[in-house]
Protein backbone atom coordinates (compact mmCIF):
# COMPACT_ATOMS: atom_id res chain seq x y z
CA UNK A 1 0.00 0.00 0.00
CA UNK A 2 1.59 3.12 -1.21
CA UNK A 3 1.15 6.79 -0.38
CA UNK A 4 0.50 8.93 -3.06
CA UNK A 5 2.27 12.61 -2.79
CA UNK A 6 1.22 15.16 -5.04
CA UNK A 7 3.69 17.59 -5.52
CA UNK A 8 6.70 15.50 -4.22
CA UNK A 9 9.25 17.03 -6.81
CA UNK A 10 8.64 20.69 -5.02
CA UNK A 11 10.83 21.95 -2.02
CA UNK A 12 8.25 21.06 1.01
CA UNK A 13 7.65 17.17 -1.04
CA UNK A 14 11.20 16.63 -2.22
CA UNK A 15 11.83 16.52 2.06
CA UNK A 16 8.84 14.94 3.00
CA UNK A 17 9.63 12.27 0.20
CA UNK A 18 12.79 11.68 1.80
CA UNK A 19 11.43 11.25 4.93
CA UNK A 20 8.39 8.52 4.05
CA UNK A 21 11.09 7.06 2.27
CA UNK A 22 13.55 6.72 5.75
CA UNK A 23 10.70 6.09 7.56
CA UNK A 24 9.63 2.56 5.04
CA UNK A 25 6.87 3.99 3.43
CA UNK A 26 6.38 2.88 0.17
CA UNK A 27 5.48 5.93 -1.91
CA UNK A 28 4.16 7.07 -5.37
CA UNK A 29 4.78 11.11 -6.36
CA UNK A 30 2.57 12.39 -9.56
CA UNK A 31 3.85 16.23 -10.18
CA UNK A 32 3.58 18.09 -13.40
CA UNK A 33 6.97 19.97 -12.85
CA UNK A 34 5.48 23.46 -13.85
CA UNK A 35 7.18 24.88 -10.62
CA UNK A 36 9.88 21.61 -9.60
CA UNK A 37 12.69 19.56 -11.42
CA UNK A 38 12.10 15.28 -11.70
CA UNK A 39 16.28 15.65 -10.65
CA UNK A 40 15.08 16.71 -7.18
CA UNK A 41 13.33 13.20 -7.09
CA UNK A 42 16.39 11.46 -8.54
CA UNK A 43 18.39 13.12 -5.83
CA UNK A 44 15.76 11.69 -3.33
CA UNK A 45 16.83 7.96 -4.93
CA UNK A 46 20.36 8.87 -4.03
CA UNK A 47 19.75 10.59 -0.32
CA UNK A 48 17.34 7.32 0.32
CA UNK A 49 19.07 4.69 -2.02
CA UNK A 50 15.36 3.58 -2.40
CA UNK A 51 13.51 4.25 -6.04
CA UNK A 52 10.04 4.82 -6.09
CA UNK A 53 7.01 5.49 -8.75
CA UNK A 54 6.92 8.77 -10.17
CA UNK A 55 4.74 10.43 -12.71
CA UNK A 56 4.38 13.84 -14.63
CA UNK A 57 0.45 14.22 -13.87
CA UNK A 58 -1.46 17.58 -14.18
CA UNK A 59 -3.95 17.22 -11.20
CA UNK A 60 -6.62 19.32 -13.63
CA UNK A 61 -6.24 16.05 -16.16
CA UNK A 62 -9.41 14.15 -14.34
CA UNK A 63 -8.83 11.08 -16.29
CA UNK A 64 -5.07 10.98 -15.74
CA UNK A 65 -5.60 11.09 -12.12
CA UNK A 66 -8.10 8.56 -11.70
CA UNK A 67 -6.20 6.23 -13.97
CA UNK A 68 -3.51 6.39 -11.30
CA UNK A 69 -6.10 5.09 -8.30
CA UNK A 70 -6.94 2.29 -10.70
CA UNK A 71 -3.10 1.30 -11.35
CA UNK A 72 -1.63 1.57 -7.87
CA UNK A 73 -3.14 0.64 -4.46
CA UNK A 74 -3.06 3.76 -2.32
CA UNK A 75 -3.41 4.22 1.10
CA UNK A 76 -3.52 7.22 2.13
CA UNK A 77 -2.55 10.48 0.21
CA UNK A 78 -0.49 14.00 0.80
CA UNK A 79 -1.49 16.62 -1.07
CA UNK A 80 0.72 19.29 -1.86
CA UNK A 81 0.75 20.13 -5.38
CA UNK A 82 -0.81 23.80 -5.90
CA UNK A 83 -0.07 27.15 -7.25
CA UNK A 84 2.06 29.42 -4.38
CA UNK A 85 3.35 32.69 -5.30
CA UNK A 86 1.15 35.11 -3.29
CA UNK A 87 2.26 38.14 -5.88
CA UNK A 88 0.86 35.77 -8.75
CA UNK A 89 -2.24 34.98 -7.11
CA UNK A 90 -3.38 38.59 -7.00
CA UNK A 91 -2.08 39.05 -10.80
CA UNK A 92 -4.05 35.71 -12.27
CA UNK A 93 -6.25 34.84 -10.04
CA UNK A 94 -7.65 32.52 -12.24
CA UNK A 95 -4.87 30.26 -13.00
CA UNK A 96 -4.82 29.74 -9.15
CA UNK A 97 -8.17 28.85 -8.53
CA UNK A 98 -8.58 26.82 -12.08
CA UNK A 99 -5.40 24.91 -10.89
CA UNK A 100 -5.72 24.78 -6.89
CA UNK A 101 -9.02 24.08 -6.52
CA UNK A 102 -9.96 21.53 -9.87
CA UNK A 103 -7.09 19.80 -9.65
CA UNK A 104 -7.58 19.19 -5.49
CA UNK A 105 -11.22 18.53 -6.39
CA UNK A 106 -10.10 15.88 -9.14
CA UNK A 107 -8.05 14.09 -6.43
CA UNK A 108 -10.70 14.29 -3.91
CA UNK A 109 -13.23 12.58 -6.70
CA UNK A 110 -10.51 9.42 -7.18
CA UNK A 111 -9.90 9.07 -3.73
CA UNK A 112 -13.22 8.92 -3.02
CA UNK A 113 -13.95 6.79 -6.01
CA UNK A 114 -11.28 4.37 -4.71
CA UNK A 115 -12.05 4.38 -1.19
CA UNK A 116 -8.71 6.59 0.11
CA UNK A 117 -10.19 8.23 2.92
CA UNK A 118 -7.01 9.10 4.35
CA UNK A 119 -5.48 12.92 3.31
CA UNK A 120 -2.69 15.06 4.71
CA UNK A 121 -3.41 18.37 3.11
CA UNK A 122 -1.04 21.03 2.73
CA UNK A 123 -2.59 24.72 3.96
CA UNK A 124 -0.84 27.61 4.72
CA UNK A 125 -0.60 30.20 7.77
CA UNK A 126 -1.74 32.56 4.92
CA UNK A 127 -5.44 31.48 6.26
CA UNK A 128 -5.39 33.40 8.64
CA UNK A 129 -4.66 36.57 6.87
CA UNK A 130 -3.77 40.02 8.54
CA UNK A 131 -4.35 39.01 12.29
CA UNK A 132 -4.05 40.92 15.58
CA UNK A 133 -4.52 36.99 17.55
CA UNK A 134 -0.38 36.86 17.96
CA UNK A 135 0.98 34.35 18.19
CA UNK A 136 -1.69 32.43 16.22
CA UNK A 137 -3.89 29.30 17.24
CA UNK A 138 -5.86 27.19 14.98
CA UNK A 139 -9.02 28.52 16.02
CA UNK A 140 -7.61 32.05 14.94
CA UNK A 141 -10.69 33.50 12.65
CA UNK A 142 -9.78 32.86 9.28
CA UNK A 143 -9.33 35.50 6.76
CA UNK A 144 -7.30 35.19 3.89
CA UNK A 145 -6.55 38.30 2.21
CA UNK A 146 -4.79 37.34 -1.35
CA UNK A 147 -5.85 35.08 -4.03
CA UNK A 148 -3.29 31.48 -2.92
CA UNK A 149 -4.43 31.85 0.61
CA UNK A 150 -7.88 32.26 -0.58
CA UNK A 151 -7.42 28.76 -2.48
CA UNK A 152 -5.95 27.08 0.73
CA UNK A 153 -9.58 28.65 3.18
CA UNK A 154 -11.57 27.40 0.07
CA UNK A 155 -9.94 23.89 -0.20
CA UNK A 156 -9.64 23.51 3.53
CA UNK A 157 -13.61 24.31 3.88
CA UNK A 158 -13.86 21.77 0.97
CA UNK A 159 -12.71 19.34 2.98
CA UNK A 160 -14.47 20.19 6.08
CA UNK A 161 -18.17 19.62 3.89
CA UNK A 162 -16.35 16.11 2.60
CA UNK A 163 -15.98 15.42 6.53
CA UNK A 164 -19.23 16.44 7.06
CA UNK A 165 -20.84 14.52 4.77
CA UNK A 166 -18.99 11.20 5.32
CA UNK A 167 -17.55 11.36 8.77
CA UNK A 168 -14.83 7.96 7.69
CA UNK A 169 -12.60 10.59 5.97
CA UNK A 170 -9.20 10.97 8.13
CA UNK A 171 -8.33 14.52 7.49
CA UNK A 172 -5.02 16.77 8.78
CA UNK A 173 -5.42 20.14 6.97
CA UNK A 174 -1.47 21.84 7.89
CA UNK A 175 -1.14 25.78 8.14
CA UNK A 176 2.68 26.22 7.53
CA UNK A 177 4.16 29.35 8.55
CA UNK A 178 7.71 30.58 6.82
CA UNK A 179 9.65 26.95 5.99
CA UNK A 180 13.37 27.10 4.85
CA UNK A 181 16.85 25.39 5.31
CA UNK A 182 17.39 22.38 3.43
CA UNK A 183 18.14 18.52 3.94
CA UNK A 184 21.83 18.65 5.52
CA UNK A 185 23.03 16.78 2.86
CA UNK A 186 23.39 19.94 0.44
CA UNK A 187 21.59 17.75 -2.21
CA UNK A 188 18.12 19.14 -2.60
CA UNK A 189 16.68 22.08 -1.71
CA UNK A 190 14.33 25.40 -2.41
CA UNK A 191 15.23 26.25 -6.44
CA UNK A 192 12.75 29.32 -7.08
CA UNK A 193 12.36 30.45 -10.66
CA UNK A 194 13.78 33.90 -11.04
CA UNK A 195 13.84 36.46 -8.75
CA UNK A 196 13.19 34.79 -5.34
CA UNK A 197 9.94 36.52 -3.91
CA UNK A 198 10.82 34.92 -0.38
CA UNK A 199 13.13 36.23 2.08
CA UNK A 200 15.50 33.77 2.87
CA UNK A 201 16.29 32.45 -0.98
CA UNK A 202 17.07 36.42 -1.62
CA UNK A 203 19.07 36.50 1.48
CA UNK A 204 21.53 33.20 0.24
CA UNK A 205 21.88 34.57 -3.26
CA UNK A 206 23.00 38.00 -2.19
CA UNK A 207 25.20 35.84 0.00
CA UNK A 208 26.85 33.62 -3.24
CA UNK A 209 26.79 36.77 -4.91
CA UNK A 210 24.05 35.97 -7.58
CA UNK A 211 22.28 39.10 -6.38
CA UNK A 212 23.94 42.42 -4.80
CA UNK A 213 22.01 43.20 -2.35
CA UNK A 214 18.79 42.65 -0.20
CA UNK A 215 15.90 45.14 -0.15
CA UNK A 216 14.62 45.39 3.17
CA UNK A 217 10.46 45.67 2.95
CA UNK A 218 10.58 48.23 5.69
CA UNK A 219 11.84 49.36 9.12
CA UNK A 220 8.65 51.14 10.72
CA UNK A 221 6.88 47.98 11.96
CA UNK A 222 6.04 47.65 15.84
CA UNK A 223 9.23 44.87 16.27
CA UNK A 224 12.32 45.57 18.18
CA UNK A 225 14.17 46.28 15.16
CA UNK A 226 11.41 47.84 12.96
CA UNK A 227 11.22 45.00 10.44
CA UNK A 228 8.88 42.32 9.92
CA UNK A 229 8.95 39.21 12.01
CA UNK A 230 7.87 35.52 10.74
CA UNK A 231 7.87 32.08 11.97
CA UNK A 232 10.98 30.39 10.36
CA UNK A 233 10.82 26.69 9.92
CA UNK A 234 13.06 23.94 9.40
CA UNK A 235 12.13 22.05 6.18
CA UNK A 236 12.68 18.71 7.84
CA UNK A 237 10.60 19.96 10.49
CA UNK A 238 8.01 20.57 8.51
CA UNK A 239 8.39 16.81 6.54
CA UNK A 240 8.74 15.63 9.99
CA UNK A 241 5.34 17.26 10.89
CA UNK A 242 3.58 15.72 7.76
CA UNK A 243 4.73 11.81 8.98
CA UNK A 244 2.78 12.51 12.41
CA UNK A 245 0.07 13.85 10.84
CA UNK A 246 0.03 10.79 8.08
CA UNK A 247 0.17 8.33 11.53
CA UNK A 248 -2.55 10.44 12.89
CA UNK A 249 -4.94 9.72 9.71
CA UNK A 250 -4.00 6.28 9.69
CA UNK A 251 -5.23 5.28 13.04
CA UNK A 252 -8.08 8.39 14.09
CA UNK A 253 -11.17 9.36 11.32
CA UNK A 254 -11.72 12.94 11.92
CA UNK A 255 -10.77 16.30 10.39
CA UNK A 256 -8.00 19.08 12.18
CA UNK A 257 -6.12 22.10 11.31
CA UNK A 258 -2.70 22.07 13.01
CA UNK A 259 0.00 24.92 12.85
CA UNK A 260 3.02 23.55 11.78
CA UNK A 261 5.43 26.59 13.28
CA UNK A 262 8.31 26.66 15.94
CA UNK A 263 5.97 29.51 18.21
CA UNK A 264 8.89 32.15 17.71
CA UNK A 265 9.54 34.84 15.01
CA UNK A 266 12.79 36.91 13.84
CA UNK A 267 12.14 39.62 11.75
CA UNK A 268 14.30 40.34 8.70
CA UNK A 269 17.69 41.94 10.11
CA UNK A 270 17.80 38.74 12.82
CA UNK A 271 17.60 36.39 9.92
CA UNK A 272 20.74 38.53 7.64
CA UNK A 273 22.45 38.42 10.80
CA UNK A 274 21.81 34.89 11.50
CA UNK A 275 23.07 34.23 7.93
CA UNK A 276 25.90 36.04 7.63
CA UNK A 277 27.04 34.31 10.79
CA UNK A 278 26.37 31.05 9.23
CA UNK A 279 28.09 32.20 5.85
CA UNK A 280 30.63 34.15 6.65
CA UNK A 281 29.49 36.42 3.95
CA UNK A 282 28.22 39.95 4.25
CA UNK A 283 24.33 40.70 3.37
CA UNK A 284 24.35 44.07 2.01
CA UNK A 285 20.81 45.30 2.62
CA UNK A 286 19.18 48.61 1.65
CA UNK A 287 15.70 49.42 3.50
CA UNK A 288 12.61 50.25 1.21
CA UNK A 289 9.05 51.16 1.91
CA UNK A 290 6.45 47.73 2.97
CA UNK A 291 5.48 45.53 1.05
CA UNK A 292 1.93 45.47 -0.01
CA UNK A 293 -0.09 42.80 1.85
CA UNK A 294 2.43 42.41 4.21
CA UNK A 295 2.11 41.83 8.13
CA UNK A 296 4.19 43.17 10.76
CA UNK A 297 4.60 40.21 13.12
CA UNK A 298 2.90 36.38 12.31
CA UNK A 299 4.13 33.23 14.49
CA UNK A 300 2.22 30.14 15.48
CA UNK A 301 1.20 28.82 18.75
CA UNK A 302 2.06 25.41 18.32
CA UNK A 303 0.60 23.56 21.13
CA UNK A 304 -2.01 21.60 19.33
CA UNK A 305 0.35 19.79 16.98
CA UNK A 306 2.34 19.33 20.20
CA UNK A 307 -0.40 17.60 21.60
CA UNK A 308 -2.15 16.11 19.22
CA UNK A 309 0.53 14.79 16.42
CA UNK A 310 2.90 14.47 19.35
CA UNK A 311 5.44 16.61 17.07
CA UNK A 312 7.32 20.00 17.91
CA UNK A 313 10.11 21.63 15.88
CA UNK A 314 14.07 21.27 17.10
CA UNK A 315 15.91 22.89 14.13
CA UNK A 316 17.41 26.84 15.35
CA UNK A 317 17.47 29.44 13.28
CA UNK A 318 21.87 28.76 12.63
CA UNK A 319 20.68 25.34 11.48
CA UNK A 320 18.09 26.36 9.13
CA UNK A 321 21.22 28.91 7.66
CA UNK A 322 23.27 26.69 7.77
CA UNK A 323 21.65 23.72 5.92
CA UNK A 324 20.65 27.00 3.43
CA UNK A 325 23.73 27.73 2.70
CA UNK A 326 25.23 24.66 2.41
CA UNK A 327 22.59 23.95 -0.39
CA UNK A 328 23.38 26.98 -2.12
CA UNK A 329 27.06 26.90 -2.27
CA UNK A 330 26.43 23.02 -3.79
CA UNK A 331 23.93 24.40 -6.16
CA UNK A 332 24.76 27.73 -6.98
CA UNK A 333 21.97 27.41 -10.30
CA UNK A 334 19.54 25.10 -8.10
CA UNK A 335 19.03 21.90 -9.85
CA UNK A 336 20.43 22.46 -13.63
CA UNK A 337 17.52 22.23 -15.80
CA UNK A 338 17.36 18.63 -17.10
CA UNK A 339 17.08 17.59 -20.93
CA UNK A 340 14.05 15.05 -20.68
CA UNK A 341 11.85 15.41 -17.94
CA UNK A 342 10.11 12.00 -16.48
CA UNK A 343 6.92 11.13 -18.05
CA UNK A 344 6.16 7.42 -16.55
CA UNK A 345 8.39 5.32 -14.40
CA UNK A 346 8.08 1.94 -13.03
C1 LIG B 1 9.18 37.22 5.06
C2 LIG B 1 9.59 38.59 5.63
C3 LIG B 1 8.94 40.42 4.23
C4 LIG B 1 11.59 39.34 0.89
C5 LIG B 1 5.21 33.88 2.18
C6 LIG B 1 3.87 33.54 1.67
C7 LIG B 1 3.26 32.44 2.49
C8 LIG B 1 4.19 31.27 2.64
C9 LIG B 1 5.58 31.71 3.09
C10 LIG B 1 3.26 29.62 1.14
C11 LIG B 1 8.50 39.63 5.46
C12 LIG B 1 10.45 40.32 4.31
C13 LIG B 1 10.90 39.34 2.10
C14 LIG B 1 12.52 40.37 0.60
C15 LIG B 1 12.04 41.37 2.73
N1 LIG B 1 4.24 30.56 1.41
N2 LIG B 1 11.13 40.34 3.00
N3 LIG B 1 12.71 41.36 1.54
O1 LIG B 1 5.47 36.85 3.00
O2 LIG B 1 5.85 35.85 5.33
O3 LIG B 1 5.08 34.40 3.47
O4 LIG B 1 6.02 32.73 2.19
O5 LIG B 1 2.44 29.17 1.87
O6 LIG B 1 2.10 32.06 1.81
O7 LIG B 1 3.07 34.69 1.80
O8 LIG B 1 7.41 35.27 3.44
O9 LIG B 1 9.76 35.29 2.83
O10 LIG B 1 8.14 36.64 1.42
O11 LIG B 1 8.72 37.42 3.73
O12 LIG B 1 12.23 42.27 3.57
O13 LIG B 1 13.17 40.42 -0.50
O14 LIG B 1 10.71 39.07 4.90
O15 LIG B 1 8.50 41.78 4.28
O16 LIG B 1 8.55 40.49 6.60
P1 LIG B 1 5.92 35.72 3.86
P2 LIG B 1 8.55 36.14 2.77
Amino acid sequence: MAILVTGGAGYIGSHICVGLLNAGYEIVVLDNFSNSNPEALRRVSEITGKQFKKYQVDLVNKERVEQIFSEIKIDAVIHLAGLKAVGESVVVPLKYYQNNLTGTINLADAMKKYKVKKLVFSSSATVYGATDQIPIREDTPLGAVNPYGRTKQMIEDIFRDLYDSDSTWNIALLRYFNPIGSHNSGRIGEDPNGIPDNLMPYISQVAIGKLPYLNVFGNDYPTKDGTGLRDYIHVVDLAIGHLKALEKVQSTSGIGAYNLGTGRGYSVLEMVEAFEKASGKKVPYTIKDRRQGDAAICFADPTKAREQLGWEATRGINVMCEDTWRWQQNNPNGYEKLVKPITKSG
